[in-house]
């Protein structure tokens, strides 16, 4: 059976990120979460005392690292020149780094290079904002997944308690507002939802529905159900 490319797109705090490791999980296909990688390079760029605002450092930066992500029972592990930052690439900090260094066009070529290369011969579940725009914009099957500003930052707030973090509602919502309008209006490759991309609004929807909803549209493109997990 043809191994598809299933690109999910979307604003921060949607829900792409559970949806893609539930969706590979259930297809048997690997999922690659984009945004660790960006928030990689922030991380990098931040350890060195590099200005984000400096384009020409922050590509060196991107151009000099090693990204490794890794299946794990609880998601995907991420690597950057062999040392484990997976935990420590999820801080606001690094959020609001990740978003700035998405805006230079060198990182993304760098990026989106190893991101084509990654889903080259299909059976994957990528997730990012121009996955379905540019990264694979032949992708058999494309998904936008929307939600409300407070639901996704209500879902923010709920995932770093569950880590040990206690963050301030307001503070969430309007870190996500600064993250959003930054993502979408920068010039190279902003957020958009694809013309061909299957439009998902999840407020108000839980994760069993949006699963149900996007296997049944790879369902259809592929011709055969999928295996429940
Ligand atoms: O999905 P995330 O919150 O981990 O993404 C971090 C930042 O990276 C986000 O602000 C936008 C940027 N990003 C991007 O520009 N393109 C992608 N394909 C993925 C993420």
């Amino acid at each position: 059976m043809k191994r598809l490319i299933v690109a999910i797109d979307g604003p921060s705090g949607s829900g792409k990120s559970t949806l893609g490791k539930r969706l590979a999980r259930r297809l048997g296909y690997q999922y690659i979460d984009t945004g660790a990688m960006y928030r990689a390079v922030a991380w990098q760029a931040l350890q060195a005392g590099i200005d984000l605002d400096d384009p020409d450092a922050v590509a060196r930066v991107a151009g000099a690292l090693r990204i490794e992500l890794e299946p794990r029972p609880d998601g995907v592990g991420v690597r950057v020149d062999g040392r484990d930052v997976t935990e420590a690439i999820r801080t606001p900090e690094v959020a609001q780094g990740a978003s700035k260094v998405s805006a230079i066009p060198a990182v993304r070529r760098v990026l989106v290079r190893i991101q084509q290369e990654l889903g080259r011969r299909g059976g994957i579940v990528m997730d990012g904002r121009d996955i379905g725009t540019v990264v694979f914009s032949h992708a058999e099957v494309k998904v936008y997944l929307d939600a409300s500003e407070e639901e996704r930052a209500r879902r923010r707030c709920t995932e770093d308690a569950a880590r040990g973090v206690s963050t301030d509602m307001a503070a969430t919502r309007q870190a996500i507002r600064e993250r959003d309008r930054r993502d979408k209006t920068r010039e190279d490759s902003p957020l958009r939802c694809a013309d061909d991309a299957y439009y998902l609004d999840s407020t108000g929807l839980t994760i069993d529905e949006v699963l149900d909803r996007i296997e049944a549209l790879v369902e259809q493109r592929r011709g055969k159900p999928c295996s429940r997990d």
